[in-house]
């Protein structure tokens, strides 16, 4: 199975993202693209990376009535996109809809990966705001267990998840994982992180790095000491 290194490019310009990969010369890293530069730049930002010859995982989190989710999934696959993902929270029926706006005329179509709760929501705002009262932890295997059901590929989750969705859902469904630090690195807001390494050994199939990568001094450099880490 295919393990990779994704460069979350939280850029807010296209002069900021270009001038990034353009460090990178001869490599082609694979690259996530978010709301930020896709909202800021349009669609046109992402046929310009392709162009450049980059894998992209398109990070718009879709969630909508199944039929709108649908639609939107067959122009963003046009895209020729690699990855995108949609909430788990949207239910089966939009997850497999969103599957089937994916699939291209040719029979390809990018991988699906779920969101399911996220990083940023905590046992309390569970509870609280959305009056789910079970363990966060079960939520998030529950939400991954209905993702492959609808036929989904995988979840983005935590590193420290990854072995138990694979448990859960099987070695074969995905775990693109952000929340990654290399030793002794800048932790920034994430609150619970593993290494590049600690990642493999957890059984992530990509890890999504942005700023450990992106605000390094030599990109590059952290770049290759992330995929060396992480490969093994
Ligand atoms: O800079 P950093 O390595 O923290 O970037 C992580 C990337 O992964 C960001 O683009 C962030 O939005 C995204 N992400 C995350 N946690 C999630 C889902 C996505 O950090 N649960």
């Amino acid at each position: 199975m295919a393990k990779d290194v994704i460069i979350a490019c939280d850029f807010s310009s296209k002069e900021e993202v270009l001038a990034f990969l353009d460090k990178f010369e001869g490599r082609k890293p694979y690259v996530k693209i978010g709301m930020e530069l896709f909202y800021g730049e349009g669609p046109d930002i992402v046929r310009q990376i392709k162009a450049r010859g980059h894998k992209i995982f398109l990070d718009l989190k879709l969630h909508d009535i199944p039929n709108t989710v649908k639609k939107a999934m067959k122009v963003l696959s046009r895209l020729d996109v690699d990855m995108i993902n949609c909430h788990a929270a949207g239910t089966s029926v939009m997850m497999s809809e969103a599957l089937s706006g994916l699939l291209r005329e040719d029979g390809t179509r990018p991988l699906l990966i779920a969101v399911t709760q996220l990083t940023s929501t905590d046992q309390e705002a569970m509870e609280r705001d959305l009056w789910i009262e079970k363990p966060i932890d079960q939520v998030v295997m529950h939400y991954a267990s209905v993702a492959k059901e609808a036929g989904l590929d995988g979840v983005v989750c935590s590193p420290l998840e990854a072995g138990k969705v694979h448990e859960v859902c099987g070695e074969g469904f995905l775990t693109v994982t952000p929340g990654v630090r290399f030793a002794q690195g800048d932790h920034g807001d994430q609150k619970r992180v593993m290494t590049p390494e600690e990642a493999r050994k957890n059984g992530s199939d990509y890890i999504v790095m942005g700023r450990p990568i992106t605000a390094a001094e030599d990109p590059v450099a952290a770049y290759e000491r992330a995929l060396k880490e992480f490969l093994g």
